[in-house]
């Protein structure tokens, strides 16, 4: 971060300094892992339900940190706040506000934040240095912690905004006021917590509401309700999308056998090929979404088409496609799930199937409250609909998978329904050939392991 004087740093965050000297400086990283704090580092304690932070305070300060930030004083140079949360927020707000020069980039979503902020943090470095989390770090603590790794070299902070109810994307455009706002879509994810997608569309709105007039609304142009937001902006709105006067529009779409797409980019200043090295339809938006993005801070479109060509998936688990010695592909979708991502992966394992035998593992998909039945339900009967020839419903909280593909009257398919990950790979074991292509999709811990089963051919193997 940019170096601070713990002076300043408790009379940023309102906090009292107890056996700290007041010249010391913070010239690390702020964390709240004791693991990851370095030389000159903060660490802020909080008194977990499980977990006291503050019982690390000297492992954290043997890793170097030059005071620890918690709720009481500890056996260390300590800022003492009341709210450790609330102090992270501040500090993060008061970082930025010595930062002009940078441009916060906001992302949010129902499925696709973390996917597009690493698009985004791949282009962005052509204009200068850029900081994003890692993986998906998105909420109160850590988008904070991701803005305070930011330093006067930093051009463009790209934060991943997750919401879990109405006001939380407002409290992070406060923490990190954004210029450039993302909105990918709106789906079912946390309809439990939210009750509707009406009220999930609204919280999503946050973020262009929060957007300054010289900003830019990136927004879905294929999302009904995304497009809506349109309305509700100050800043310049940039539509993305398949759709008619989308003001950057994919046109001619195609996928090659590993559903990796190519299309023709449309902008008002001239269009540009483009070929991606990532799988899934889904990636179409994302990349474009990630282009408008990089087109906003001054990026050329022709430098775009190219820079959109060496684009790598960064964080692990999201459309992981790899072949195996023995002739099976396996997508690993693992890292999580609700219906519409769950939807993307089984229309990338019928466009990488074709020909072949699709088999999907599918796990519980968390978060649904109400729709939990039928959303489980919905995505069994899409898989049948779509030809995936076996499937493997892994867990009771998935069993609606099950029911909802065996209704599809017409589907020819087998699906067994597994009690937990081991019976799953006992069903693959027996299931599988060479030239296969299995899809692994689930919330996170649940299906894990299946994946890394499968990277293993002795653990999966085919059997002739
Ligand atoms: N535009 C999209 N539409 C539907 N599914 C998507 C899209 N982009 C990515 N996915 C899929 O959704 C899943 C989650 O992706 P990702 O981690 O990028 O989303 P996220 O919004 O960051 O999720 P989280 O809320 O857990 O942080 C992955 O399986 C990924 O392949
Ligand atoms: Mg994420």
């Amino acid at each position: 971060m940019i170096p601070m004087t713990l002076a300043e740093v408790a009379a940023t965050v309102g906090g009292t300094l107890v056996g700290a000297d007041p010249t010391g400086r913070v010239t690390g990283g702020v964390e709240y892992d004791s693991r990851l704090v370095g030389p000159g580092g903060l660490f802020v304690a909080f008194a977990g339900e499980h977990v006291d932070g503050h019982d690390f305070a000297a492992a954290a300060v043997a890793a170097g940190a030059v005071a620890v930030l918690g709720t009481r004083a500890v056996d260390a140079p300590s800022v003492v706040v009341a709210d450790p949360l609330g102090a992270l927020a501040d500090l993060a707000r008061a970082a930025l506000t010595r930062l002009p020069e940078t441009t916060v980039v906001g992302i949010t979503g129902s499925s696709g934040k973390t996917s597009t902020k690493d698009l985004i943090a791949q282009l962005l470095p052509a204009l200068g240095p850029t900081v994003a989390p890692r993986g998906s770090l998105n909420n109160e603590l850590g988008l904070p912690t991701t803005v305070l790794r930011a330093d006067e070299q930093t051009r463009f902070l790209v934060l991943e905004m997750g919401a879990r109810g109405p006001g939380h994307i407002t409290h992070l455009c406060r923490v990190a006021p954004p210029r450039i706002g993302v909105v990918v879509n709106v789906g079912t994810a946390h309809i439990g917590e939210f009750g509707s997608v009406e009220k999930i569309a609204e919280a999503k709105s946050e973020l262009v509401r929060a957007l300054p007039a010289d900003g830019t609304a990136v927004l879905n142009g294929d999302d009904e309700r995304v497009r809506a937001m349109g309305a509700l902006t100050a800043a310049e709105v940039v539509t993305v999308g398949e759709s008619a006067g989308t003001t950057l529009r994919a046109v001619d779409v195609t996928l090659d056998d590993r559903a990796r797409p190519a299309y023709r980019l449309c902008a008002p200043e001239g269009e540009v090929a483009v070929r991606l090295s990532v799988s899934g339809r889904h990636q179409v938006g994302n990349t474009l979404a990630a282009a408008a993005v990089a087109r906003a801070a001054g990026l050329p479109l022709a430098e775009i088409g190219a820079r959109l060509a060496e684009l790598r998936p960064v964080s692990t688990r999201r459309m992981d496609v790899f072949d195996r010695a023995d002739g099976v592909t396996v997508i690993d979708d693992s890292y999580n799930a609700n219906p519409a991502s769950t939807a993307a992966a089984l229309r990338a394992l019928v466009a990488i199937g074709r020909e072949r035998r699709k088999v999907a593992v599918l796990g519980y998909l968390a978060e649904l409250g109400g729709y939990e039945r039928a959303g489980h339900e919905d995505v069994g009967r899409l898989a049948a609909e779509l030809g995936v020839d076996r499937i493997v419903v892994v867990g009771t909280g998935a069993a609606p998978i099950h029911d909802g593909a065996r209704a599809v009257a017409s589907w020819g398919g087998e699906s067994v329904q597994v009690s937990d990950q081991e019976a799953a790979v006992a069903v693959l074991r027996a299931w599988l050939r060479p030239g296969d292509v299995v899809l692994v999709k689930g919330s996170r811990y649940r299906t894990w392991d299946i994946a890394d089963a499968l990277r293993q051919p002795d653990a999966v193997g085919v059997s002739s």
